[in-house]
């Protein structure tokens, strides 16, 4: 009897213990860093946790970059028979940029990822045809986008870090047939998703802003209705796509707001207006370049509804504020810092014509084009 409760009372208090040790197993150790990111007084300070950074840090090292080529000599397009990117490149140039290209996309796999290496002119693999279009984007990004991007600009291992398929791309969920059950269209919502920090908040923010160009809104600009079409809808897509938006980059709202004013331009960090740009730049990359692929995937690359893999902030950044923390690889890589003169299949101009009526249907104290970025 007496044993018995002395067992029942030990029992008790292990649970307790594990309780308590569970629950601080939640918090962070001290000490965390902070960093003040506007005026004194207005509570826009980072606080980092010194540890957690030093972790990221080998994961964020750029490699090495190869030994530059001469430039002279044969162009790739006399010397090739299939090249419609990089034929201006010099042999020896090219040559450099496949070296480059095979260590940072399929190292693992080498030149046959993408080539029949009986024939490396051939375009049988669909992974050479993706990669030709990889190209592609990557200079429309650092030529187009320097708004963003700077002149750090990006190459293909910005995204894929030495795999086949980046580590951070999302696709459409399948949404639940209509009617199938009495709380009819949940949007995604009340299905703790890791793309809005396991929030009850509509788990696919991507497609209404990285795909399609629905207003980024919560506050009205107008008091009465006649213009003030924001719908709670719109207000929880907004605030999952800022928890994305701060989990990819690893940082806090007050990196780009001050939080007494969200909507407020003027009360906001530089940050913030990249982050505008790189908004309109990922959706650019989904529908310039993603979607149009759609078709030279094969189906196990394709999401449950059959949509092609796209590009989100995470895509590029996976957790720091710059990607590689802003490690300058592309410099050394002219060929992907320019257009390739011969005429690309693309189209592709630097702000469509829909960025610009975005822009000039920004509320009065939004930056327009050419405002310090
Ligand atoms: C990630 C995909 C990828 C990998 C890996 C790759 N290549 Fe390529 N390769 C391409 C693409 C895309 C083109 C066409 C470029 C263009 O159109 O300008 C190409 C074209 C070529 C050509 C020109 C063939 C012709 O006659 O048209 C050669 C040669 C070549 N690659 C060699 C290599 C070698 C050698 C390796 C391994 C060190 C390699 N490639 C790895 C994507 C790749
Ligand atoms: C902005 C991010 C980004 C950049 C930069 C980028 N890629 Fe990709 N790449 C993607 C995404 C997203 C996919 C689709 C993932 C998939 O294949 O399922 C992809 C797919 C591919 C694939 C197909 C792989 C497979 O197994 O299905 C190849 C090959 C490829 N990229 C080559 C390149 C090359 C070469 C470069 C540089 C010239 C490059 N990428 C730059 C985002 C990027
Ligand atoms: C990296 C910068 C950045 C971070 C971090 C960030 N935001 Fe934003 N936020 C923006 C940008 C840019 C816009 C405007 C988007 C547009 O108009 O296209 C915006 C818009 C908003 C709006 C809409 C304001 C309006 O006009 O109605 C709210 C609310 C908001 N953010 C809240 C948050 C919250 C909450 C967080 C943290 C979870 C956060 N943001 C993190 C950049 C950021
Ligand atoms: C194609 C790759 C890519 C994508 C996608 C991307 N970024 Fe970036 N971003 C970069 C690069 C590269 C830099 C560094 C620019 C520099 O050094 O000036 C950067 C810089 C930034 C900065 C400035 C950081 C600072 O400390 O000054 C912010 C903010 C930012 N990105 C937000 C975003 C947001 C939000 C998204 C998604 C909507 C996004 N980025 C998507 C490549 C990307």
């Amino acid at each position: 009897m007496t044993m018995n409760r002395t067992h029942l009372l030990q029992r008790g208090l292990t649970l307790t213990l594990g309780l308590v040790l569970g629950l601080l197993a939640g918090c962070e150790r001290p000490p965390v860093e902070t960093v003040q990111r506007g005026y004194r007084g207005t509570a826009m300070v980072q606080v980092y946790n010194p540890r957690t950074l030093a972790e990221q840090a080998p994961a964020n090292q750029a490699p090495a970059p190869l030994e530059a080529a001469s430039p002279d000599g044969p162009k790739a397009a006399q010397v090739y028979q299939n090249v419609k990117v990089l034929g201006h490149l010099s042999v020896g140039e090219f040559n450099r940029t496949m070296a480059a290209v095979t260590a940072w996309v399929a190292p693992k796999q080498g030149c046959a990822y993408c080539h029949n290496v009986q024939n490396f002119a051939e375009d049988t693999l669909y992974t050479k045809v993706v990669a030709r279009r990889m190209l592609q984007m990557t200079q429309t990004v650092n030529v187009d986008w320097q708004r963003h991007v700077g002149k750090t600009g990006v190459t293909c291992y910005t995204c894929h870090r030495g795999a086949p398929v980046p580590k951070e791309i999302w696709f459409q969920p399948l949404a639940p047939k209509a009617g199938s059950n009495f709380l009819g269209d949940r949007a995604g919502q009340n299905a703790p998703a890791e793309t809005v920090g396991l929030a009850s908040l509509p788990n696919d923010p991507f497609t209404p802003f990285l795909l399609n160009a629905e207003g980024i809104r919560v506050a009205g600009t107008q008091a009465l209705p006649a213009d003030n079409r924001h719908s709670t809808k719109q207000a929880e897509w907004t605030y999952g796509l800022m928890v994305h938006m701060s989990k990819s980059l690893g940082v806090n709202c007050t990196q780009c707001h001050n939080t007494r004013a969200f909507g407020s331009w003027e009360n906001s960090s530089p940050p913030r207006l990249t982050a505008w740009y790189g908004i309109r730049m990922a959706r650019e990359l989904n529908n310039e370049f993603m979607v149009p692929l759609t078709d030279t995937f094969p189906a196990n690359r394709r999401g449950p509804g059959g949509d092609v893999a796209k590009v989100n902030c995470a895509t590029c950044h996976q957790g720091a504020h710059k990607p590689l923390y802003g490690a300058e690889m592309a410099k050394f890589h002219p060929e992907l810092l320019m257009k390739s003169p011969a005429p690309a299949a693309s189209g592709v101009t630097a702000l469509t014509t829909d960025d610009m009526k975005t822009l000039q249907t920004l509320p009065a104290e939004a930056p327009k084009p050419g405002a310090p970025g």
